[in-house]
């Protein structure tokens, strides 16, 4: 797909089917996630968990709409989520380079017609302590910081119009 026809298609997800996104599509998105810009090239501070395992990515939606007392759940039923985490907790960086990776992956998605939806508030609210972090197998000091789900949109995926105020000078 061109890249301005992947920029007008791309939107949030938030119903998709039961199939599963292929192993070749997994290794597409990721290898898009690898492609994008870190702050100060500290890929190394940067960590990712590409969570296949429906069981554990449902345990997730669980956890928040409990902590939360919210009855929708917040990972839309997606049989892919993949989530960026950091060990820096000395600046804004792990949130800006989390953007930009996710921002990687969304557009990847939506070039290979997959839906997909950019996810802060579960792990934002779920925060440090929470029960799932110990089952992502994290190296010592990762926290997530941000994720995406992923996976075959209900709806063909059709993008919306967006602007932002803006002043040329
Ligand atoms: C930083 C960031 C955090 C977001 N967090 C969530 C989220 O937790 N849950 C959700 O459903 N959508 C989330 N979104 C998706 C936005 O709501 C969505 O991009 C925005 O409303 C514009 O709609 P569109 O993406 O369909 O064009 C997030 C998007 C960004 C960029």
């Amino acid at each position: 797909m061109d890249f301005y026809e992947v920029l007008e298609k791309r939107v949030s997800t938030r119903k998709y089917t039961d199939e599963k996104v292929s192993e070749k599509d997994i290794e597409k998105l990721i290898d898009a996630a690898y492609k994008a810009p870190i702050g100060l090239g500290a890929y190394d501070n940067s960590r990712l968990t590409v969570i296949k395992d429906k069981s554990l990515i449902e345990e997730i939606s669980k956890e928040y709409m409990q902590k939360l007392d919210k009855k929708a759940d917040p990972l839309f039923d997606a049989p892919l989520l993949i989530i960026f985490s950091s060990d820096n907790k000395e600046n804004d960086l792990r949130f800006q380079d989390a953007g930009c990776v996710l921002e990687n992956i969304h557009l990847a998605a939506t070039s290979l017609n997959l839906g997909s939806c950019y996810i802060r508030g579960v792990f934002h609210n779920l925060g440090d302590n929470a029960k799932y972090i110990e089952k992502l197998n994290l190296d010592e000091g990762f926290y997530p910081v941000s994720g995406i789900v992923i996976g075959h949109s209900k709806d063909e995926l059709l993008g919306k119009e967006h602007t932002i105020k803006t002043n040329i000078i």
